[in-house]
């Protein structure tokens, strides 16, 4: 059992998980494993509790299913985690546990924060296409925990000027990341406006835009957007 524990311990910390960017990450988690032997009287729970918390953040990263990349802003991460580190300390909390009640808790409480990080990173999302024209904010990527960014095309314009003006930044956007190193980005979004960094395009004059109109707005991406927009 020893050997095992040690084994757990070994392999711990490797991989990456939205929850694994916070700072108190390495010091919480490493608390939980090392004190799972003295919570469950059941030996078969001691093991199976060891891999739950060793997978916690590949697992994460498995269960988390998002249409958008997995980036989450440094505020929202602090709370996710505060959450989570309040639950695991409730549980560890307790001092014996009826075979098999230990693992399950563990189980309950990382589905828990797979759900907190997902409304995590949807909200904030949701919140920047709620403005009006190009927005972006800082976040952290789940995957490598370095500093990034989103950039979403809010579409939530209180007049045709302002949308007007939203349109025009969304297509000064377009040609920017269109000028950038080309052979970085994916095909799909590699695209070019004709002039359009010299004139106005003429149906932004009277837009007709159907994708960008209401039904289709509510998971306008700015890759839709894009895609939109070539095909007028
Ligand atoms: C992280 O650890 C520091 C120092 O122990 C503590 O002050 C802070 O409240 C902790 N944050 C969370 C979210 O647990
Ligand atoms: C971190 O991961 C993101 C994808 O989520 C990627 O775009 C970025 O280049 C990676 N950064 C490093 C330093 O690996
Ligand atoms: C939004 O996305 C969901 C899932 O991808 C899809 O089922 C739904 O039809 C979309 N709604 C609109 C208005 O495009």
């Amino acid at each position: 059992m020893a050997l095992l524990l040690c084994l757990v311990s070994l392999t711990a910390a490797l991989a990456h998980g939205c929850l694994h960017c916070h700072s108190n990450f390495s010091k919480k988690f490493s608390f939980y494993r090392h004190h799972v032997n003295f919570k469950s009287w059941w030996v078969g729970d001691i093991p199976v509790s060891g891999a739950l918390l060793t997978d916690w953040n590949d697992d994460t990263m498995k269960e988390l299913h998002l249409a958008i990349p997995a980036k989450i802003t440094r505020e929202k991460l602090d709370q996710v985690a505060t959450a989570v580190y309040q639950m695991m300390d409730q549980l560890y909390q307790g001092k014996m546990y009826f075979p098999g009640y230990f693992p399950n808790e563990l189980r309950n409480i990382f589905r828990e924060q797979v759900h907190l990080i997902q409304n995590a990173i949807i909200e904030s999302r949701i919140d920047c296409q709620h403005r009006c024209g190009i927005f972006q904010y800082e976040t952290i990527s789940c995957n490598n925990c370095t500093d990034s960014h989103v950039t979403c095309f809010g579409y939530n314009c209180e007049s045709s000027a302002q949308w007007k003006s939203a349109v025009q930044g969304l297509l000064n956007y377009i040609n920017n990341w269109h000028k950038q190193d080309t052979s970085m980005r994916p095909r799909s979004s590699a695209f070019f406006w004709p002039g359009t960094h010299t004139a106005t395009p003429a149906f932004l004059v009277s837009p007709a835009l159907r994708c960008l109109e209401p039904p289709h707005l509510a998971n306008l991406t700015l890759e839709d957007a894009a895609e939109c927009l070539k095909q007028h």
